[in-house]
């Protein structure tokens, strides 16, 4: 007999905290180290959290949009902490704003194609803004770039369990899911999107078992969707991203579930690449493919999916040791045309990719 599902063996992604000294500080697990051990990093540098980013200690859209705004008030509550002025009076020293905008920037480039990165850091940004103008002094406007964030965590949170709610409603009792990548909990502050979907599917008794895609070349479905799923007792096989065709064609996938990093006005969605060949396939066997992600995750300015920026990373991770001769292209995402999409699920609701509502 299967065993009960069990969230609460989920630990927290991303959460900041204060340290002993009542200093802003962000703990996150560092995924580098998963499936092998659980590893809570600490630090209250930005520059750190920004390293963090680059090397996918910390990943998946809505936490990249999370720690992006953790980094801009770490900095702030650093500027806070070293700016009191004689006679006890606190200001906003006059290069407040343009080393902000700086810092900003630097965060939001760390990596390119989830929207939601530069989403959180904006967030932040125009808050600090909106502060100054009512001329809150800096302590205090770190603090409130602090309870944002927090704010952040808990809204992510919310926005995933609504996902899945309405996720949930397209799955049959009995249902075997495919996914590629990692969306779930590990992705966000807490409970994931496409396996929020499953959490809410599998806590209705849905969810027969959960196909894991391994996901070359950094191994986010082997590492840390099976990881995951393992510690929520969820039902996972996990298979070699070339074995997703025969398993379709074997009739034991009922529907396909992934993230996405950019969805573009018209329903196109960029996520990890693989993504796109899975929905090829799902197409060809005809199973219903749905993209999960919040509506932060959308990018409005993009008319379609052909301006999203895709992420090329190091050649080291396909190839460990160069091969004279041999070049290595590696993007790390890849664009799902709407046309191949059954259904968008967002906080808001299930759409047809075309006819979100954002
Ligand atoms: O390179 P990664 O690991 O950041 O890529 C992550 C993905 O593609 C996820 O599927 C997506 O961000 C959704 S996470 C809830």
């Amino acid at each position: 007999m299967s065993q009960p599902l069990c969230l609460e063996n989920l630990p927290r992604t991303v959460e900041l905290e204060r340290d002993g000294d009542g200093r802003p500080r962000l703990a996150y697990i560092d995924q580098r180290r998963l499936p092998g051990e659980l590893a809570f990093e600490r630090t209250g540098d930005w520059r750190a959290v920004v390293g963090a980013v680059k090397s996918l200690a910390v990943r998946g859209a809505p936490a990249l949009g999370i720690v992006g705004a953790a980094a801009v008030a770490l900095w702030a509550g650093n500027v806070g902490a070293g700016s009191p002025t004689a006679g006890g009076c606190w200001e906003i020293p006059p290069s407040f704003f343009a080393e902000l905008g700086r810092v900003a920037d630097e965060v939001a480039d760390a990596r390119p194609t989830a929207v939601n990165l530069a989403w959180g850091v904006r967030r932040l940004e125009r808050l600090a803004h909106a502060l100054a103008g009512g001329a809150a002094a800096p302590r205090a406007l770190a603090d409130e770039l602090y309870d944002e964030v927090k704010r952040m965590e808990a809204e992510d949170e919310a926005v995933n369990r609504a996902i899945g709610a309405h996720g949930a409603k397209l799955l049959a009792p009995g249902s075997r899911i495919l996914t590629h990548c990692n969306a779930g909990s590990l992705g966000t502050a807490f409970f994931g999107t496409a396996l929020g979907i499953v959490y809410a599917a599998a806590a209705q008794g849905k969810v027969e078992r959960v196909y894991a895609d391994e996901t070359r070349p950094v191994g986010q479905g082997a590492r840390l969707t099976a990881w995951e799923l393992s510690r929520a007792n969820v039902p996972c096989t996990l298979i070699c991203d070339n074995m997703a065709a025969s398993l379709m064609a074997s009739g034991r996938v009922d529907a396909v579930l992934v993230g996405a990093d950019r969805i573009a006005a018209n329903g196109d969605a960029a996520n990890k690449i693989g993504t796109y060949g899975v929905a090829v396939l799902a197409r060809h066997h005809g199973i219903p493919f749905y993209v999960a992600a919040p509506t932060s995750t959308i990018d409005p300015t993009l008319p379609d999916g052909s301006g999203i920026p895709i992420e090329e990373r190091d050649p080291a991770e396909v190839l460990p040791a160069p091969i004279p001769g041999v070049e290595v292209w590696n993007p790390a995402f890849d664009v799902t045309p709407a046309s191949l999409i059954t259904r968008i699920v967002t906080e808001r609701g299930v759409f047809e990719p075309g006819k979100l509502v954002y």
